[in-house]
């Protein structure tokens, strides 16, 4: 497994990480479905223990994913194996399992100690602000970010996280007429006032592509010297054949891709199109597409891990082990091409919403 120093934090980790959001299974928040359906936790430990391993030491989970169930999984498998050289990272501020905000005073500390009691650990590698609504006119903004730097202090976290939106470069922030200003410019003045190690972001086959004179979110977390931890490199499934237009587009009842922007027959048609001409070069088995939507991650960036999320260890042990070799700039050219017209689709047909989650739109 490759190892990576990410900037911010203050060890190696593998370049591959477990992302376990899938593995908390089903769960609301807030009345809005948020989980896995299907998920079997004896299945889902082996896959833990699978990804443990195969020399993965990155982990990644948060209070929200499964109510707990997630962290606690973790903590079975921290139990059995060296604390000391892996990363776990977790997250707070989303989770609204109290009657107070998430955020109001003395919140993140005691959602922490419940996290770290959760994974039987006495600190965390990493501990994201996990949601950006800091409360009716970000009133507890500064009592967050105060607690979030004093735990760092104290030695209960090593480094903080944020998170980055989904489509964002530095410019758009002061362009009136684009559509992701509002969003740009609230994560420039939250980055400012929270000062993360570390930052999150969406990045797979259909991610937008940058002009010359767009400062991505690559080129801004280089400059400020921060990690980044790159999710929904599967995208969730579609972008390695998972979910086919033929298939039934139902999930499982409370899955939180039910309903999802990108589970509908149209993008999954157009997705599958741009799969089947990438089939005729890089060979169609589920492993051929799994190379290629990991490498695509991987290769963008040497300061970037990616995450990967699975349900059980055939999927994480399969994912971990069919990287083969790199793509030339040829091969990412192609994937470009081939991918083009869903990114078209996706661009058209996104609501500009300011206030949606993010989180859990596909
Ligand atoms: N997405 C976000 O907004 C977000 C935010 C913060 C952090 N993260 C982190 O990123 C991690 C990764 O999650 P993600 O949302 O980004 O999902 P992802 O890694 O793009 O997709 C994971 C899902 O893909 C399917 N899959 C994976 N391997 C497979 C295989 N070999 N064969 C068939 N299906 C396979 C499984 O879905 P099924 O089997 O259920 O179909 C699995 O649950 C999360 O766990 C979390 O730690 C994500």
């Amino acid at each position: 497994m490759d190892r990576r120093q990410l900037p911010g934090l203050d060890r190696e980790v593998s370049a591959l990480g477990a992302g376990c959001w899938t593995i908390g299974g089903l769960a609301t928040n807030r009345g809005v479905p948020i989980g896995w359906a299907g998920v079997d936790e004896d299945e889902a430990f082996a896959g833990l223990v699978r990804a443990h391993d195969l020399g993965v030491t990155l982990f990644d989970t948060a209070d929200v994913y499964g109510l707990g169930r997630s962290e606690r999984l973790l903590g079975r498998l921290l139990q059995q194996v060296n604390r000391s050289p892996l990363v776990i990272s977790s997250k707070v501020g989303y989770f609204a399992g109290t009657a107070i905000h998430p955020y109001a005073a003395g919140q993140v500390r005691r959602q922490l100690l419940t996290s770290l009691s959760n994974l039987g650990t006495d600190y965390l590698d990493l501990y994201f602000l996990h949601a950006s609504d800091f409360g009716p006119d970000g009133r507890y903004l500064d009592e967050a970010v105060e607690t979030i730097h004093r735990l760092r202090r104290e030695g209960l976290i090593r480094a903080v996280g944020m998170r980055a939106p989904h489509e964002f470069a530095v410019e758009w922030a002061t362009d009136p007429h684009h559509p992701q200003a509002i969003d740009s410019a609230r994560f420039l003045t939250l980055f400012e006032r929270i000062k993360p190690d570390v930052l999150t972001a969406r990045y797979n086959l259909l991610s937008p592509l940058y002009g010359p004179d767009e400062t991505d979110i690559f080129s801004f977390a280089h400059h400020h010297q921060v990690g980044l931890l790159l999710k929904q490199v599967l995208g969730q499934g579609l972008l390695i054949g998972a979910r086919s237009p033929s298939s039934p587009l139902a999930f499982p009842t409370g899955d939180h891709r039910q309903g999802g922007s990108l589970f509908t027959r149209p993008m999954l048609r157009a997705i599958h199109d741009g799969l089947a001409t990438l089939s005729q070069r890089f060979g169609d088995s589920r492993a051929d597409l799994t190379r290629i939507a990991v490498r695509y991650a991987l290769q963008r960036d040497p300061d970037a891990a990616v995450l990967l999320g699975f349900r059980n260890a055939r999927q994480i042990g399969s994912n971990l082990t069919c990287l083969g070799e790199p793509l030339s700039s040829d091969d990412i050219g192609a994937i470009q091409l081939a991918m083009s017209s869903v990114r078209d689709m996706l661009t058209a047909s996104r609501p500009v919403n300011p206030n949606s989650p993010q989180e859990h739109s596909a």
